[in-house]
């Protein structure tokens, strides 16, 4: 009898230990921090303090904290290595998590939008219009003679430099995808674009007035305007008569060697995620190199010698080429110093499509992820004197390829347009630098959170460079 009762002593504390370890491994516990108000969680002082808020936050709770912005409890990691994990393992259950709003008017069928097997085939078929050759092959020369007619009349006048990289980043890119359009559509479709910016930023609440409402508007009306594109292009018989190249006749294509074929909806998507991604992120780094070249005047003049030299070489109306955009090592460096130091991305949103764990917490299903890659561009251990403004820093060994530079994501996601962007820059800061010199009118008023924007534009005289000031 007292050998029975002993074993059953010896089961039941035997159950309960195993019962407490699974607990104990299986229910990890939710990451420090707190959910702030019903509904409205954090968000205000997360737009309004921005950095400051997140340094504090960090502070507090260490580098990986829960939060409730924009409407969804948040999970925000600053640490470089789970946030490099979490790019990385996309298939684990931590797929992209942009905001309804973003979705609804970009596209449900944009690359930021899907994932698994879609995701590969749409990536495929954007790749295959903005990778490496086709910039070498058709791109550049297109978006060098857009550069120079865009930038031919600025001589003697003031410019908003913010105002005017917009418009550039824009058309230079709707050019690429269809062509020189008649005056009525630019005129038409700009506006039109700008609203459906605004609407990607803002809460999807349908009303009057919002701007969700004139998001969703402007995407139907640049929808309409595409599909009549589309029409025309496909009515064109018996052949089309000759133009230069441009994406949309690719993505028209029906013949049996083209292997990116997609449908109506697809190829809207993907024009809505081409003007999309390389809108702000392009216009806002062009401004912002301005801005820091102007107040440092070592790096403009090392610039403008790369570029004298490459123009030497050429003949004036000779267009930028391949060979002179791979030789711009310094035009690139000023780019990623740019990057890092205004940080155009200060962070990419990803959502858990299971219960995970993660960093050692329990992350439920449906939480978002804020992966803010803002504070790794100013760790002074990585860069030194972080808050200088030194391009020669990128040219070091081992300069871009540093492991803790997210600057164009990872994983994945990487930036597929990374090429393109920075080529578009580097032809833009060409022609600039090498026609004219410039000075800062008005001491613009810059923000950085969480935008980096000038709220009351960038104004700037523009005179010739080879004329004396
Ligand atoms: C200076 C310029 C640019 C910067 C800093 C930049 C940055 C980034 C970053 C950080 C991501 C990762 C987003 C994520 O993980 O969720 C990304 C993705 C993306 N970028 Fe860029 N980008 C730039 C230019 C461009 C351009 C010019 C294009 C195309 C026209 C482009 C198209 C895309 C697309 C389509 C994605 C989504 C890729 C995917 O989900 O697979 N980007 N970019």
């Amino acid at each position: 009898m007292a050998l029975f009762i002993c074993l059953a002593v010896l089961v039941c504390l035997s159950a309960a230990l195993l019962q407490w370890t699974n607990l104990r491994f299986r229910k990890k516990v939710l990451p420090p921090g707190t959910l702030g108000w019903p509904l409205f969680g954090e968000t205000a002082k997360f737009l309004t303090r921005g950095p400051e808020f997140m340094k504090a936050r960090g502070a507090r709770y260490g580098r990986f904290f829960k939060s409730h912005v924009f409407g969804c409890p948040t999970v925000v990691s600053m640490d470089p290595d789970v946030n490099r994990y979490i790019l990385m393992n996309e298939s684990k259950g931590l797929v992209p998590g942009y905001p309804q709003s973003m979705l609804d008017i970009v596209g449900n069928r944009n690359i930021a939008a899907v994932h698994g097997s879609t995701h590969k085939y749409m990536r495929a078929a954007l790749f295959s219009l903005i990778n490496p050759a086709m910039i070498k092959d058709q791109i550049l020369s297109n978006v060098d003679s857009f550069v120079r007619s865009h930038l031919a009349s600025w001589e003697g006048t003031i410019v908003d430099i913010q105002k005017e990289t917009k418009e550039m980043a824009f058309l230079s890119m709707l050019r690429q995808i269809c062509g020189t359009q008649p005056d009525e559509f630019i005129q038409e479709i700009v506006p039109e674009f700008f609203n459906l910016v605004l609407g990607t930023l803002s809460l999807p609440i349908n009303f009057p007035g919002t701007n969700y409402r004139c998001g969703v508007q402007a995407r139907r009306n640049i929808v309409r305007m595409l599909r009549k594109l589309m029409e025309e292009r496909r009515g064109e018989c018996p052949s089309p008569s000759p133009r230069p190249y441009d994406m949309l006749d690719d993505m028209l294509r029906t013949d049996d060697e083209y292997k990116h074929k997609l449908s109506d909806e697809e190829i809207i998507d993907q024009i809505m995620t081409l003007l999309y991604s390389g809108y702000e992120t392009v216009s806002t780094t062009s401004m912002m190199a301005v801005k820091y070249l102007h107040d440092n005047p070592v790096a403009l003049h090392e610039l403008r010698r790369e570029h004298m030299e490459i123009r030497a070489k050429k003949k004036a109306e000779d267009p930028v080429d391949w060979n002179d955009f791979k030789s711009m090592k310094f035009t690139r460096a000023v780019i990623f110093e740019t990057l890092r130091l205004a940080t155009v991305v200060n962070g990419v949103l990803r959502k858990t499509t299971k219960d995970l764990e993660l960093n050692g917490f329990e992350i439920p299903k449906g939480w978002r992820i804020y992966v803010y890659l803002r504070e790794m561009n100013y760790d002074q251990c990585v860069y030194p004197e972080p808050l200088a403004f030194n391009p020669w820093r990128w040219l070091e060994k081992d300069g871009e390829r540093r492991s803790n530079n997210l600057l164009f994501g990872g994983g994945t996601r990487v930036c597929p347009g990374k090429e393109l962007g920075i080529a578009e820059i580097s032809t833009f800061l060409h022609y600039f630098v090498i026609k004219y010199r410039w000075e800062e009118i008005g001491g613009a008023k810059m923000r950085k959170f969480p935008r980096v924007s000038a709220p009351n534009g960038l104004h700037i005289r523009v005179s010739s460079y080879s004329t004396p000031t």
